[in-house]
């Protein structure tokens, strides 16, 4: 039996993939490529040396969907695929309510024509929205600013619904990420945004390339300790393993589960910065500018839930995800 991984091209998804690979599990991946490229299938090779199956299919077609799930022995289902640009999500909201939606609603439509009903979702801490109480339980309510966050929401309340409809059969694992960041330690697989990136990491990597010439510090006047922003970084191997912790939760549990996956601490961005400037020995030329519009000044995970009754514990520290942030640009230079 097969792990089908939707979006299993992507950040997330093609570390998830190598996890399992080396855990010995058979992975079946779905993926139109819109935000990733082909050769991560060759990177995922050779750092496993076992070959991931691969159909580039778009979830928003049924019926191709379904011709995979007739095609392979499919057990279990891990939903990366979605697009999660917050900025875009704004400017675009049909292609994410279209997108993120009606590729769910297939996806649940033909694994239940398939009897198959164990699936792992890929949710965020954005649907916690501005929290007033840290750290962030999972018993929090939704609060969300935008499209993409809503989607994410809309998706949460559908799998409870679903689950609540035939709570013996399906067995539903959301997993509430917080800021992913780092890359596999080979160097083979990371993150690769398109254009200027939005978010820090993937910001501070283009300074420390000479892409951008320095980085903007969004607001040093909140009530935190050096007055940036705090969030839970977590490094996006740890975060592959969460999903393994999920996967077996149901495969020995029918029902709903919600966990956050984050380290439970959070750092401020000038932590960030003075890290990776230690470690890599790299300057990032930086200014202090306004604050983003609907940024909040704290965020970390609550993280007890997931370690009872997951087992789940991220192991790695700042410094290995701002060395291997910089390891993974470095070895993948084009110029
Ligand atoms: P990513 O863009 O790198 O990966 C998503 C993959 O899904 C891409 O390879 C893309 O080509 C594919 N895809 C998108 N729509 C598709 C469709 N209709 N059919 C088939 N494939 C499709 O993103 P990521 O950072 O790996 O995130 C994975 C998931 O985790 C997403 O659902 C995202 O919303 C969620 N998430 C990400 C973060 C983050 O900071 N990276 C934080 C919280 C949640
Ligand atoms: C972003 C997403 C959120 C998603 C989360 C995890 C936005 C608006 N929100 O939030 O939906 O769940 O990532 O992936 O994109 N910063 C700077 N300068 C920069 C970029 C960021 O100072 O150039 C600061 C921000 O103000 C923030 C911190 O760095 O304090 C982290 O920002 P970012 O990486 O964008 O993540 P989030 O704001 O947590």
């Amino acid at each position: 039996m097969s792990v089908l991984v939707t979006g299993g091209c992507g950040f997330i998804g093609s570390h998830t993939v190598v996890e399992l690979l080396e855990e010995g599990q058979d992975v079946v991946i779905v993926d139109n490529l819109c935000n990733s490229k082909i050769e991560v299938l060759g990177k995922i090779e050779e750092i496993t040396k076992r070959k991931p199956k691969f159909y580039q299919v778009d979830l928003c077609q049924k019926e191709e969907l379904n011709q995979i799930f007739q095609k392979e022995k499919i057990d279990s289902v891990i939903h990366f695929a979605g697009l999660k640009a917050v900025g875009e999500s704004v400017r675009e909201p049909l292609r994410y309510y279209q997108n993120n939606l009606i590729s769910t609603l297939n996806l649940l439509e033909v694994m239940e024509k398939h009897d198959c009903f164990q699936l792992v979702f890929s949710s965020s801490a954005t649907v916690y929205g501005d929290v007033k109480k840290l750290p962030i339980k999972e018993d929090t309510p939704f609060s969300t600013t935008n499209p993409y966050g809503t989607t994410k929401r809309m998706i949460e309340e559908i799998l409870t619904d679903v689950a609540y409809a035939n709570p013996e059969k399906w067995r539903i694992c959301i997993l509430r990420y917080f800021n992913p960041i780092g890359a596999h330690s080979s160097g083979l697989i990371g993150e690769d945004p398109h254009g200027i990136p939005n978010n820090l990491m993937p910001y501070i990597v283009k300074v420390s390339q000479k892409e951008l010439d320095h980085l903007t510090i969004y607001g040093n006047d909140y009530n935190t300790e050096d007055g940036t922003g705090v969030r839970d970084y977590i490094h996006v191997v740890d975060l592959a393993q969460g999903h393994l912790k999920a996967l077996e939760k149901i495969r020995k549990s029918n029902g709903i589960f919600i966990y956050n996956l984050g380290t439970g601490k959070g750092h401020s961005v000038l932590e960030i910065v003075q890290a990776f400037e230690r470690v890599n020995q790299v300057k990032i030329p930086y200014v202090i500018g306004a604050r983003r519009p609907g940024d909040i000044a704290s965020c970390y995970a609550d993280v007890t839930k997931a370690q009872e009754e997951l087992g789940f514990v991220a192991s790695k520290t700042l410094d290995d995800m701002v060395r291997d942030s910089y390891h993974y640009v470095q070895k993948n230079k084009t110029h």
